[in-house]
């Protein structure tokens, strides 16, 4: 008996790949220094962005980068950021440092030009006005000789920008004004209203949903902004719906260690971050109560590790380091987003560089790719191709494995994968979760396939800081079957040609 089924003939939906999307916040040393090192800097750069950074963040094919926040979005006025004089603010929320607005919409903009990606900001609904709003999608956006493009000009860019993605809000519920749902679904209503479509360009309005589990909060969204009264269609009006998790050890409380944690605290953590498919799967199944056809999309556009800050950085810089752990979390999380391309449209990890799971860390000139830059690597295949789900049969290898409170046991499956299929190939990512070797075996139905090649991700042990990305000969196909021989707490991905 194999583990699971892949029926190689059925369609399934298109994995989208924004779901492989970034975030990057004025947060501690995430676009000062990591992004942004200004024009005088010896460090390479194009305007004071790091051309290093560029580089390795379009070898991974970035498809959309948020901005500007997170928290700091809330407290975030766009006009402070743009032209010559540019009044300094204090960014209380992280770090209670002073802001200099350096960097701002137009060098926003163009690290968006050099990365060759898709912007996606959010707008102020905590602290700003919907006119503000309203006026920030016009500058950005409009073409002809209205108020907002003639400022544009005026601070150098003639032409509108494109601009598709665009928060109302974020984390509402919280920092972002600590609003009830019933006040925040409102406000998404009419801030939703006067963010307009310029000329040819089409927003893609996403409102601020839920945080973890909170249901209800994301029934009174769907409910108030899927019911506008006005004979419109909830699209008309919102495109998207954000979800927030994050993965930390034993509790929110006790976040654990980076680096020096048990085992123990290593399946709390997995158990942490598998749960993203238990809340995709419930917010989804409110979602299609009010949008049965699935046209609004749910985009998790806060995700990743959340340790307890590097002993001796500034605790609201969020500094940590990363191991092999980090990875599996990665790997495991991107597979729980492909098998959802039904509703997920985006996904954005938190945070691109020096912040939370970063992809990137740098110091001074030195810039060093992290555990999870190479998954995200590994997975770039998977974008935009047809989703083949993998059906695992009921006696799937799990691990029982207990929270602090009332909620029940995770039975954490030991190993997960995701499958997609273009151009006559399928690409197939299979995590091993167990601290043993195992061989994953999967019955292919309906086509017949020969394996073309594949990379593993491991390391010695799960505290491991560097990850080794080798050439993987661990996969064969006889009868139909094709078993993957994978290492203790590995990741592999495997191209196969399809006939
Ligand atoms: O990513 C760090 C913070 O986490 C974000 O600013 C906020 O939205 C979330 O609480």
């Amino acid at each position: 008996m194999t583990d699971a089924v892949i029926n190689l003939d059925l369609p399934g939906p298109v994995v989208s790949r924004h779901q492989h999307g970034h975030f990057a916040e004025h947060l501690g040393r995430c676009i000062y220094d990591g992004i942004f090192v200004g024009p005088d800097s010896p460090i390479p750069n194009d305007n004071g962005i790091r051309l290093d950074v560029v580089e390795a963040l379009k070898e991974i094919g970035i498809p959309n980068l948020r901005w500007p926040g997170g928290c700091f979005a809330d407290d975030y006025h766009w006009k402070d950021g743009i032209g010559e004089d540019r009044p300094t603010v204090v960014n209380s929320l992280w770090g209670d440092v002073v802001e200099d607005n350096s960097f701002g919409t137009h060098e926003f903009m163009r690290l968006i030009e050099l990365l060759g990606t898709e912007p996606y900001i959010c707008g102020n609904v905590g602290s700003g006005t919907v006119q503000e709003m309203s006026q920030w999608v016009e500058y950005l956006t409009r073409g002809d000789d209205s108020p907002m493009a003639r400022l544009r000009r005026e601070n150098g860019r003639d032409e509108p920008w494109s601009v598709k993605f665009w928060g109302v809000g974020n984390e509402s519920w919280g920092c972002g004004g600590n609003m009830r749902p019933e006040h925040y679904a409102d406000l998404a209503r009419q801030y939703g209203t006067y963010c307009r479509d310029h000329g040819d360009n089409t927003l893609y309005r996403i409102a601020c949903g839920p945080n973890v589990d909170d249901y209800a909060w994301t029934q009174t969204l769907m409910a108030t902004v899927g019911d506008l009264g006005c004979g419109c269609r909830p699209t008309d009006h919102f495109q998207g719906l954000s979800l927030h998790h994050y993965t930390f050890g034993r509790s929110w409380e006790q976040k654990g260690s980076a680096t020096e944690f048990s085992d123990d605290e290593y399946w709390y953590a997995m158990a942490n971050a598998f749960r993203m498919d238990e809340l995709i799967s419930r917010h989804a199944a409110i979602m299609d109560v009010y949008d049965p056809t699935r046209r609004i999309g749910l985009v998790v556009d806060e995700w990743g590790t959340w340790w307890e800050p590097e002993p001796g950085s500034n605790p609201g810089f969020l500094v940590q380091r990363q191991t092999l752990r980090d990875a599996l979390v990665a790997s495991v999380t991107l597979d729980i987003f492909h098998n959802h391309a039904d509703r997920v449209f985006m996904a954005n990890l938190a945070q691109t560089v020096n912040v939370l799971q970063a992809v990137l860390v740098t110091d001074g000139e030195k810039l060093t790719r992290t555990p999870t830059w190479h998954v995200f690597k590994l997975n770039q295949g998977h974008g935009d191709g047809e989703l083949l789900p993998v059906a695992w049969r009921g006696d799937r290898a799990v691990r029982a494995v207990a929270h602090d409170g009332p909620r029940p046991d995770t039975q954490l499956p030991l190993l997960h994968a995701s499958a997609t299929r273009r151009d006559g190939r399928m690409l197939l990512s299979v995590t091993n979760l167990a601290l043993e070797a195992t061989t994953a075996t999967f019955d292919l139905r309906g086509g017949t396939a020969t394996v073309a090649g594949g990379q593993l991700l491991t390391a010695s042990d799960l505290r491991d800081e560097e990850v080794t990305v080798t050439g993987f000969d661990g996969a064969s196909i006889a009868g139909g079957v094709l078993s993957v021989a994978l290492p203790a707490t590995s990741y592999a991905v495997i191209e196969l040609d399809l006939a």
